[in-house]
């Protein structure tokens, strides 16, 4: 089965607070990836409002038929939202006020957060979304997202991405790969992503049962000088041609 791609359009969202306008228009954007062949259409709405807002995530469930991915904290706040507005899947990330991006997983040891986390998904996948968890690619952390009632587990490719020489990354690619297999045995779904490009992405495509790759930055960033459109489909070429 071929790897889907899902294009997350929060830096469209950026630039357009960058000047409180309404352009560019995260809708609009949807629109052009998902015709050059994006399966999914990820954005994440932040505690604050950064980039995405409430309002685009309304017009995009409604003026598109977008398969839409919601990342988002584990808050009631969220939560409620997600449960009104009803993305097809969401991805539960850690989310801090001070950080410029996801710094990483979500530490599922912590035993207090992790029952208010099972609620949540709980209440989350009631409502009929599919369910996956952003975590570091860790044997522990994959069995803690199984015990929690996750569908989905998505890997956090940054150190591997951030990583250089050889060596080091064969060894954080060792480490996703063996983290996805102990995913798949234990029947959960897996995804991939963060800080992933043109360049380091078809090793990840590479990695056994990965189903979604969801990639925002690089494809955003090649846009401005390709077109939306181009830098879609050149990342869904090299997926595609990975294998
Ligand atoms: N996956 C998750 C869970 C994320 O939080 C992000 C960033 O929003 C991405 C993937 C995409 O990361 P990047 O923008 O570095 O491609």
């Amino acid at each position: 089965m071929s790897i889907k791609l899902g294009v997350n359009i929060d830096h469209v969202a950026t630039l357009r607070q960058a000047r409180r306008e309404v352009e560019p228009d995260p809708l609009a954007a949807a629109r052009v990836c998902k015709t050059a062949g994006a399966d999914l259409i990820v954005t994440h709405l932040r505690h604050d409002r950064r980039h995405i807002q409430e309002a685009d995530l309304s017009r995009l469930r409604k003026g598109g038929k977008f398969q839409l991915h919601l990342e988002m904290a584990a808050s009631a706040e969220m939560v409620a939202i997600a449960s009104r507005l009803h993305p097809d899947s969401v991805c539960i990330v850690p989310e801090s006020q001070d950080e410029v991006t996801t710094r990483g997983g979500l530490d599922l040891k912590k035993t207090d957060p992790a029952k208010s986390l099972e609620k949540a998904i709980s209440r989350l996948r009631r409502a009929g979304m599919e369910v996956s968890l952003f975590i570091d690619p860790e044997a522990a952390g994959v069995r803690l997202a199984k015990n929690l009632g996750a569908d989905t587990v998505e890997l956090c490719t940054s150190q591997y991405a951030r990583t250089l020489g050889r060596h080091r990354q064969e060894f954080e690619l060792e480490r996703l790969e063996l983290a996805g297999y102990l995913a798949h045995e234990l029947r959960l779904g897996l995804h991939a992503g963060h800080g992933l490009d043109y360049h380091n992405v078809a090793a990840v495509a590479r990695i056994p049962h990965v189903a979604c790759l969801n990639i925002g930055f690089s494809i955003i960033s090649r846009a401005l000088f390709t077109g939306l459109r181009a830098a879609v489909g050149d990342m869904k070429k090299i997926i595609a041609g990975a294998g």
